[in-house]
């Protein structure tokens, strides 16, 4: 740069400012240096230089405040490795082939009679999802365990959605047990607090529901939903592991946009009495291959979507408050794009780049829940009448494929 020291270094203006400043800069008393060094500096630039800094510099800040999420999202690899691998076992299923084969491909053996199968959930607002989780799973579960309080993670009063909606599921009713906790509101929180206060609280649940050793329990997220022969497997074959994750294939907004074969969290365990905890972390190495789908933000009306996302235990996500305007909501779901508008969680450059824009959408309905199918029509999504008709009405169908013509017509 044209204004730092001269060779000599008693020279602290360069030949091309020296006629400018040059008093200023041929004097040596040390204080004063300094600072007219600044004053010097300052002489040196001319009319076009300060507009460039003026501008650039906030242009940068803003750049850096608006998109400072995604830059550390894009250098994640850089500063985090992935985690352990997971030891993944095949899963081996046909609906021809019979539960001795079966658990023999799997290196089990068969049982006498099944377990017993725990299913329990802390429930939000996900009444759809909901419902689709226990139709899915019905013919096998002992008893639904579902535990509702009237705080969200993020410390927001919540009404009982579940109550209000329990005659929806009748269906369960003689094997539900429906449990509500107090949220303790404290402002300000991590919502993870929260979030495993209620799990504890989960954890009595299960056991006035009667759950006892061996019993299988699963660990889920109610849009995490493990499809029904992949139960019905576990609860057959002798000798399965204790603790067992269960890979998931990840959706997002409704069955049409398939992210990836990814999803984790949910798990499988032969339950333990005073051992078993109920937890939505990493348990084990162990998880089984294309056990299910898991569908987050799957929602019918946009004002769902907008409660959940402030609702969820990464609220710190919605930096803007236009994020949670209907019709920017609705635009963005329609195309598959990000509602934080953040960039893909992954853990290395070409994962990242991969998964960048808009999530393809799937052709595919084959292989989803089956109640999906059967009420197709029943579940399309509708926008809430905050957004005006012509400009946010939404027809997109849960089961995507053709429907998503009509969400593309209005966006
Ligand atoms: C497959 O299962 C169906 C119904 O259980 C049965 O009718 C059919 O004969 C089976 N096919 C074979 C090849 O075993
Ligand atoms: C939440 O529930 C608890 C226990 O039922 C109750 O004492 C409290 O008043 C409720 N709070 C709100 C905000 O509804
Ligand atoms: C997920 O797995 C299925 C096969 O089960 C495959 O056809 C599909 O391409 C995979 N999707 C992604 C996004 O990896």
């Amino acid at each position: 740069m044209w204004w730092m020291m001269g060779e000599g270094g008693g020279h602290y203006c360069s030949k091309k400012t020296d006629d400018i400043c040059g008093d200023v800069c041929g004097q040596e008393s040390s204080k004063v240096l300094s600072m007219s060094r600044i004053r010097c500096i300052l002489r040196g630039l001319d009319l076009k230089t300060y507009l460039l800094l003026f501008t650039l510099i906030p242009t940068c800040i803003f750049f850096i405040y608006v998109h400072g999420q995604k830059i550390s999202y894009f250098l994640r690899p850089l500063w985090e490795s992935p985690p352990k691998q997971f030891h993944d076992i095949p899963h081996y299923y046909h609906e021809n082939v019979s539960m001795e084969h079966l658990c023999k491909l799997h290196g089990w053996g068969v049982r006498e009679y099944p377990r017993r199968v725990y299913d329990a959930v802390l429930f939000s607002n996900e009444v759809d999802i909901l419902t689709i989780r226990w139709k899915e799973l019905y013919p096998y579960i002992t008893q639904f365990v579902v535990l509702e309080s009237n705080s969200t993670f993020t410390g927001l009063p919540k009404p009982l959605f579940f109550a209000a909606h329990r005659d929806q599921f009748k269906f369960v009713e003689p094997r539900l047990t429906y449990g509500t906790v107090g949220g303790r509101f404290k402002r300000g929180e991590n919502p993870f607090v929260e979030e495993a206060y209620q799990r504890v609280a989960l954890d009595q649940l299960l056991r006035i529901a009667g759950i006892s050793d061996d019993d299988l329990l699963i660990m889920s997220d109610v849009d995490e939903i493990p499809s029904r022969h992949t139960i019905n497997l576990l609860r057959w074959c002798d000798d399965i592991p204790q603790v067992l994750h269960l890979r998931l294939k990840n959706y997002l907004y409704s069955f049409e946009f398939l992210v990836d074969n990814n999803s984790w969290r949910a798990s499988v365990h032969r339950y333990e009495n005073g051992k078993t905890r109920y937890a939505h972390y990493r348990q084990t190495d162990d998880i089984l291959a294309d056990a299910g789908w898991h569908c987050s933000f799957c929602f019918r009306r946009i004002s769902e979507f907008i409660f959940k996302m402030k609702a969820y235990s990464h609220f710190d996500r919605v930096r803007f408050s236009h994020y949670l305007n209907p019709k920017r909501v609705q635009r963005v779901i329609c195309k598959g794009a990000d509602l934080f508008d953040m960039l893909p969680e992954e853990y290395t450059f070409k994962e990242i780049i991969g998964k960048m824009g808009p999530i393809p959408h799937s052709f595919s309905a084959v292989h989803l829940p089956a109640f999906l199918l059967e009420n197709a029509e029943k579940l399309v999504q509708s926008v809430a009448a905050s957004v005006t008709p012509h400009e946010g009405f939404i027809r997109q169908s849960m089961t995507g494929a053709s429907l998503t013509q009509l969400c593309l017509m209005f966006s």
